[in-house]
C-alpha cells in the first residue's frame, strides 16, 4: 500500500489528509490443468503438483474431480494411502466422498462440505468418492504444507458441514467462506499454520470483486466457471491464475459471471522434499518415513 501526506494548509489549520492508494496484484503466470490418472484409476486436472522448487510456497498440489462422467462406470477412488508432512482439503461441490483413516476417524465428505486434514506425523487413509443423484462427481483437492516444527505433529481433522460455512452476499459476489476473514466474519477452519484464505467465489454478470491480499502472501485463483477480468486480464475456465506480490488487492470483474477459488497463505521459506503422498524439509526425513512404513512404525500411537 502507497501512502501519501499531503499537507493542507488553511487560515486556521494544517492538516494531514492521508490518501490511500491500493494497487491491483498483477497476474504473474496461468496454469492451464493438466489431465492425470489417480489413485485406482481416477481422471484430474491437476494445476500444481509437490515440486522441490515449491514455486508456490505454502501451497503444494491442487487437483480438480470432474470427469466422472456416468458411462465411465464405477469410480475407482483412492484406496488406502499415507500422508506425512501436509494438509489436505477436500471441497465437494457434486458427490461426496467416503473417508476413513488409520485412526479411527470416518466419516462422509457430502456435497457443500469442506474436510480440512492435518496429516502431521501420518495417517493412512482411503478416499472414495461416490457420485451425486444426477451421476457427477465435482470436486478439488488443495495440498497445503506444513512447517518443519509441525511436520510430526499429531494428526487432526477439521470437519465443515455446508450449512456451517458462512456465505457473504457483497455488490454481486456469493462467497462461501471456508478459511480467512471477509468483512469481519471468519471461516471456520481455524489455526492452520499456512494463515490461509479459502473461498469460493461466484460474481454475477456485470459485477466486480476487490479483495485485500497481504503482502508477501501467496495468492492463485481456480476459475472453474465462466469467464472474468483478473487484474485487467481476460481469464477463462478452466485455468490457475497466480498473481506477483506486486499489489495489496486482487480485482475481478465479469460481464457474464465467472466463478473461481480464491486461495491464500504465508509461505514457510523452507526447503522441501517431496515424494509421493509425503512432503518433508530433507531427503532423510523421506527416508526415516519410507523406513518406518515398511517396518510397520509409521502409525504412532
Ligand atoms: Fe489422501
Amino acid at each position: 500500500m502507497t501512502v501519501f501526506r499531503v499537507r493542507w494548509v488553511s487560515n486556521i489549520r494544517i492538516a494531514w489528509v492521508i490518501i490511500f492508494c491500493m494497487k491491483n496484484r498483477t497476474i504473474f503466470h496461468v496454469i492451464e490443468p493438466q489431465l492425470v490418472i489417480e489413485g485406482a484409476g481416477v481422471l484430474l486436472r491437476r494445476s500444481i503438483a509437490p515440486r522441490q522448487s515449491n514455486d508456490y510456497d505454502p501451497f503444494l498440489l491442487f487437483d480438480h474431480f470432474a470427469f466422472n462422467n456416468p458411462l465411465e462406470g464405477p469410480i475407482r477412488g483412492f484406496p488406502t494411502h499415507p500422508h506425512r508432512g501436509i494438509e489436505t482439503v477436500t471441497y465437494m461441490l457434486e458427490g461426496t466422498v467416503r473417508h476413513r483413516d488409520s485412526l479411527g476417524n470416518q466419516g462422509v465428505i457430502g456435497e457443500g462440505d469442506v474436510q480440512w486434514m492435518t496429516s502431521g506425523r501420518g495417517i493412512l487413509h482411503e478416499e472414495m468418492p461416490q457420485r451425486s443423484a444426477s451421476g457427477n462427481i465435482y470436486g478439488f483437492q488443495l495440498w497445503v504444507n506444513l512447517p518443519a516444527a509441525q511436520k510430526m505433529s499429531q494428526p487432526r481433522y477439521q470437519e465443515v458441514s455446508a450449512e456451517t460455512i458462512p456465505v457473504i452476499e457483497k455488490d454481486g459476489a456469493t462467497i462461501r467462506l471456508v478459511a480467512g476473514e471477509v468483512d469481519g466474519v471468519r471461516g471456520p477452519v481455524t489455526e492452520i499454520a499456512a494463515s490461509p484464505l479459502y473461498m469460493d467465489v461466484k460474481l454475477a454478470p456485470g459485477s466486480r470483486l476487490v479483495y485485500p491480499t497481504p503482502s508477501g502472501h501467496t495468492v492463485l485463483a481456480y476459475v472453474f466457471d465462466g469467464t472474468g477480468e483478473f487484474s485487467g486480464e481476460a481469464i477463462e475456465s478452466v485455468s490457475m491464475v497466480v498473481f506477483e506480490d506486486d499489489g495489496d488487492q486482487v480485482e475481478v470483474k465479469t460481464e457474464a459471471g465467472v466463478r473461481f477459488m480464491l486461495i491464500a497463505g504465508a509461505p514457510f521459506k523452507e526447503p522441501i522434499f517431496p515424494y509421493g503422498p509425503f512432503v518433508m524439509n530433507t531427503r532423510e526425513e523421506i527416508e526415516q518415513t519410507l523406513r518406518e512404513l515398511r517396518e510397520g512404525t509409521f502409525i504412532k500411537p
